[in-house]
């Protein structure tokens, strides 16, 4: 059988952190590089870079050829409209399946989706993970497939959450949600086991897996913010932004970004997924499925990226 896993989104967050897993765990990798890419993949025995991308179907052919498996992390999580959404995590998905679907025997396929597919109806990044999975669903044929919906994932490297939790080890806490809001997390090891896991299970029933960390039920702000603060010894103020505030800079930055032509991250969107009262993930479908369990609390996964606190798990000295 193949050694090889073909993966989209290496030179990202969480698809770097893979690749590493999946080397240290044997296996090879055939990564998809953008030529323009601001993130350079060091070369590592075991590793092989394609230049391409989602919107070049020829490179996509040769990242799959033979893998015995696509995990494809790529996406897009920054935009305006639907249309920077779509054309990434629809349009390019369909055209990676695509290109599986026309070899013999076809490798399997993990799509990295999100808790955010749970609730389309908040963002257009939510709308095009979830037409993403529906699109992989309705395609796969007999192709063996499933979609991980992680919660916010964090850990080195990480740009979206880790930037808050460093603020909140320095005392300030911008408190975004509403005061009952239950968010779950994840630490990317986890999540980078999780794959792994799912590759040595074989097989496993297509579909939709959520995942969270070591605590079941998630956490309220306020819980995050208690566990900073007795890591780091210290007082944490809490600031309160008001949603209206949230809302007007989020349109002035999409304002912004068109005029001066980037991809935003805090939008309406955002705003709306953020004030989402219920970002509780299960895990249960998934240990059922391939008997993996999280292993990372917030505490540990806190210790593991930034160095807070004492490690004192089996989990961190391993
Ligand atoms: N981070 C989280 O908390 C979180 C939570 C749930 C789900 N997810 C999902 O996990 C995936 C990875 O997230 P991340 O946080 O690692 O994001 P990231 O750091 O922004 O990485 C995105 C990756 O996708 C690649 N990419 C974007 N557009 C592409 C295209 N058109 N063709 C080929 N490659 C393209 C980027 O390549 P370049 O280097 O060329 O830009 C980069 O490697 C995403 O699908 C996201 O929806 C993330």
């Amino acid at each position: 059988m193949s050694r090889t896993i073909a993966v989209t989104g290496a030179t990202g967050f969480i698809g770097a952190m893979l690749v590493e897993h999946l080397l240290a765990a044997g296996w090879n990798v055939r990564a998809l590089v953008r030529p323009r890419s601001a993130h350079r993949m060091t070369e590592k025995p075991g590793l092989e870079a394609v230049t391409g991308s989602l919107q070049d179907g020829e490179s996509l052919q040769r990242l799959v050829q033979g893998a015995a498996a696509v995990v494809h992390c790529a996406g897009a999580v920054r935009g305006a409209t639907a249309a920077d959404f779509n054309a990434v995590n629809v349009e390019g998905l369909e055209r990676l399946v695509g290109a599986v679907l026309a070899l013999s025997p076809r490798p399997r396929f993990l799509l990295l989706s999100s808790l955010a597919a749970r609730s389309p109806e908040l963002s257009h990044y939510a709308s095009s993970k979830r037409q993403g999975e529906l699109a992989l669903a309705a395609m796969a044929e007999d192709m063996e497939w499933i979609a991980l919906r992680p919660p916010a994932v964090y850990g080195p490297g990480d740009r979206e959450m880790l930037p808050l939790l460093q603020l909140m080890g320095r005392g300030i806490a911008p408190v975004l949600g509403e005061a009952h809001a239950r968010v779950s997390l994840l630490y990317v090891e986890d999540l980078c086991a999780a794959v792994l896991g799912w590759l040595n299970a074989g097989s496993c029933r297509s579909g939709e897996y959520e995942l969270n960390d070591t605590q079941t039920g998630g956490y309220s702000w306020d819980e995050i913010i208690a566990k900073v603060s007795a890591l780091r010894a210290r007082r944490i103020i809490r600031l309160p932004l008001p949603v209206v505030l949230l809302k007007s800079i989020a349109l002035m930055n999409v304002a912004v970004a068109r005029v001066i032509g980037y991809a935003p991250m805090l939008t309406p969107g955002k705003v709306r997924e953020l004030r989402h009262p219920d970002w509780v993930a299960d895990n249960s479908a998934l240990t059922a499925a391939i008997g993996w369990q999280p292993e990372f609390s917030l505490e540990q996964g806190l210790w593991r990226t930034m160095g807070w606190g004492e490690p004192g798990s089996a989990a961190i000295e391993r």
